[in-house]
């Protein structure tokens, strides 16, 4: 057995934890800089709330960046960190979903150092800058899916370049994190189920990819566990708060499990789809091409896939895995198709030779290795909703 675990943030869970934000927060000084998206937290009041709790416990001066939008990028990091600069914020709290966790942890680095977020993105070659020094953050999770609140990634869009790479740094762990399930209550049917797609990807790429870490393996697991018992529940009762809470949970535990184990090809293929196709969501590029991917993969890990399909309810052969990956998007509606999501049949080459240089390293610890014309073929499978 052989396992690596660090884990630097300090995780606070639990239905109403919010309320602790003032107090967390005062640890790192009297001036802070929210970030968050256009509307959701002011909608479900969530950062009127954030702000309430961080007055009460003297903290001094909230400044408000809110113009975070799915898939961020590169423009938006930038512009939030020269507020972080000018101002002078002593920290940094992320709220709302993944694009705005992801967009505070990068803004943690670019305010605290030099250059842009790209020059910190892990191109395969490496990144083209090395932080020293990062603005302590806390995160807010409001949805149930990214894991970002527990991990050292921050995924980030490149549009002038058409790339969506991954800040990978343990600078980017999250001081603290906040994770309150009664936030998520508010999302609907749709976003849930998107959501509750992203973690379930990342348990099922990190139970089954080639990096050995017995720990992180076994927290994919009960990930996978919770996440096949309530997350139809919290899409068919919204304010369940014992399903949102698990969902929670298990979103928290498939961010560790990826933080050891990463993910592999279907996060790998995914990322050129919104990096073409910016208004895709991501969890709609990898429900579209994950049953072809677990086709893909199964004969090459078959204890990995038999385990997951049983814990899916399938009987515990490796083949099932796939039955068990489609059977449980039809159960949260997700069974969908890269054509169904708007992307075009001609861009699928371009995304083929992107997948293929950009997500090497995710390629060599997929349980099966892809080349070109096999990714190009998963593609077109994916395609078709195939
Ligand atoms: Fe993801």
């Amino acid at each position: 057995m052989n396992f690596e675990f660090y884990l630097p943030t300090e995780v606070i869970f639990g239905p109403g934890s919010l309320k602790r934000l003032g107090e967390i927060a005062r640890r790192f000084g009297t001036k802070g800089l929210i970030i968050t998206g256009k509307s959701s937290t002011k909608q479900n009041r969530a950062l009127s709330r954030a702000i309430e709790y961080m007055k009460k416990s003297s903290i001094e001066e909230i400044i408000v960046f809110d113009e975070v939008e799915p898939n961020p990028s590169t423009k938006i990091v930038a512009k939030a960190s020269e507020l972080a600069i000018r101002e002078k914020v002593d920290f940094i709290v992320g709220l709302g979903g993944g694009s705005s966790l992801d967009s505070a942890k990068a803004v943690s680095i670019v305010s605290a150092n030099e250059g842009s977020a790209w020059d910190y993105v892990n191109y395969p070659e490496g990144p083209r800058l090395i932080p020293y020094i990062a603005r302590p953050t806390i995160l807010v999770p409001t949805t149930a899916g990214t894991g970002s609140e527990v991990n050292r990634y921050s995924v980030i869009s490149n549009p002038a370049r058409k790339e969506k790479l991954t800040i990978a740094n343990s600078l980017l762990y999250p001081k603290a994190s906040i994770i309150d399930p009664e936030l998520t209550l508010s999302m609907d049917e749709n976003l849930t189920a998107t959501t509750g797609v992203d973690a379930f990807t990342h348990a099922l790429e990190a139970l089954t990819n080639k990096v050995e870490d017995f720990f992180a393996s076994e927290i994919a697991i009960m990930a996978i566990r919770y996440i096949n018992s309530w997350l139809k529940v919290a899409i068919e009762e919204p304010q369940n708060i014992k399903a949102r809470t698990y969902m929670s949970y298990a979103s928290m535990l498939a961010g560790i499990a990826i933080d050891r184990k990463r993910v592999a090809l279907i996060h790998g293929l995914e990322h050129p789809v919104s990096a073409h196709y910016p208004q895709i969501a991501h969890a709609d590029g990898l429900a579209a091409l994950g049953p072809a991917i677990t086709r893909f993969n199964y004969g090459s890990n078959q204890d990995a896939y038999a385990l997951f399909a049983k814990l899916m309810g399938q009987e515990e052969k490796a083949h099932k895995a796939v039955d068990a990956h489609e059977k449980f998007l039809e159960s949260v509606n997700k069974r969908i198709s890269l054509k169904g999501l708007g992307v075009e049949k001609q861009s699928l080459e371009r995304l083929a030779e992107d997948a293929n240089y950009l997500a090497q390293r995710l390629i060599q610890i997929n349980p099966r290795f892809a080349t070109l014309e096999d990714i190009m073929s998963l593609y077109e499978l994916a395609y078709e909703g195939g």
